[in-house]
């Protein structure tokens, strides 16, 4: 068995540069707990990564432009949905380092000069909103305008699945790694740890908590419905291993994730979403984002009311950031004020 100490050792022989503020408390929720007379909650606070309002992209963007960096790259490429909390920490890491960075973001129902895409362009990136929807048709956006920066005589780097993916799955190894010690740390020894997730980061969990074979479980919540996720998973997730060189494999029977909490569609509210954002605002003075976290937290919610998880329970709640995102949601976030 591994311990957290030496797999933080083989994370650090990945090619990194210095973004964050780690390692992200961990945080109890007494009185979340306390009304939802469940089970012991905490929470890992990734949305105090520290960057650019923070986010778990912060901790993946550590490897995938340490990586660009090892390769030579003076130009970041970027683009996903408008709103995309990935691109803004980009944005921000680029400004950091010294690196020219583009966007090319999906036209879509938050396509507004608000959130994440108003930090973009307070940023100074170069912003372009392009008619391609996200996934592969983006991705030849993001490849082709990568073409035209070499003639240009830039050194681009697009960020993109699988790699970015495989990367994401070593960040939150990494992450697991630094629970493991915070736990040993508070004398706990937690049973679940939830997140919202369809990719990287839960892939890193679960290959985290089954090299360092933890109690806890990784349980990931879809923000989106992504055909093929828990190969898009298991596949990051064995990359990761892979690049760190551990004998862990991880199956689709390792990976628990449910699309039950979506609603409508990605980027469309909830009123469990919203309920659940306004009742951990209130009780523990934090704020959820509308569209990953609070659907996450909704589901934590759901599983505490329905009797899967009691009070003999402990759960880490992995926030993953997201909160500019509220700022382009102001319309339904009100709607009963
Ligand atoms: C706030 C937030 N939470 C969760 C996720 C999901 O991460 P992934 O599915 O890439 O693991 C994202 C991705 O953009 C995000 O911005």
């Amino acid at each position: 068995m591994k311990t957290a100490d030496t797999l933080i050792q083989k994370v650090d022989q990945i090619p990194q540069v210095d973004l964050g503020y780690f390692p992200t408390p961990l945080q109890e929720c007494p009185r979340l707990s306390e009304t939802l007379g469940g089970p012991r909650i905490l929470m890992k606070r990734e949305d105090c990564s520290g960057l650019a309002f923070g986010g778990n992209k912060v901790r993946q963007l550590t490897f995938t432009i340490g990586d660009a960096v090892a390769q030579g790259a003076d130009t970041i490429v970027h683009g996903a949905a408008s709103q995309s909390n990935h691109c803004r920490q980009a944005a921000a890491a680029c400004g950091k380092l010294g690196l020219n960075c583009y966007l090319r973001l999906a036209r879509d129902h938050k396509s507004i000069l608000q959130g994440n895409l108003l930090l973009d362009n307070l940023a100074g990136v170069d912003v372009e909103i392009v008619d391609a929807p996200f996934g592969p048709e983006l991705d030849v956006v993001k490849y082709e305008l990568a073409e035209k920066l070499k003639t240009q005589g830039l050194k681009p780097y697009v960020v993109a699945s699988p790699r970015s993916t495989a990367l994401a799955a070593v960040a939150f190894t990494w992450c697991i790694a630094e629970i493991a010690q915070q736990q040993q740390q508070l004398g706990i020894d937690a049973d679940w740890i939830y997140t919202c997730s369809v990719g990287g980061t839960q892939a890193g969990l679960v290959l985290g908590t089954k090299t360092l074979e933890l109690k806890m479980k990784p349980f990931g919540i879809a923000p989106i419905v992504w055909e093929g996720k828990l190969e898009r998973m298991r596949t990051a997730a064995n990359n990761a291993a892979e690049l760190l060189e551990l004998d862990t494999r991880v199956t689709d029977a390792d990976i628990q994730n449910t699309d039950d909490y979506i609603g409508q569609a990605y980027g469309y509210l909830t009123p469990e979403c919203i309920e659940a954002l306004k009742l951990v605002a209130k009780t523990e003075g934090i704020f959820l984002d509308p569209v990953y976290t609070a659907k996450a937290m909704a589901c934590l919610i759901d599983h505490i009311q329905q009797g899967k998880l009691g009070r003999d329970d402990t759960v880490i709640f992995l926030h993953t950031g997201g909160t500019p995102a509220l700022f382009a949601y102001q319309e339904e976030l009100t709607a009963d004020l």
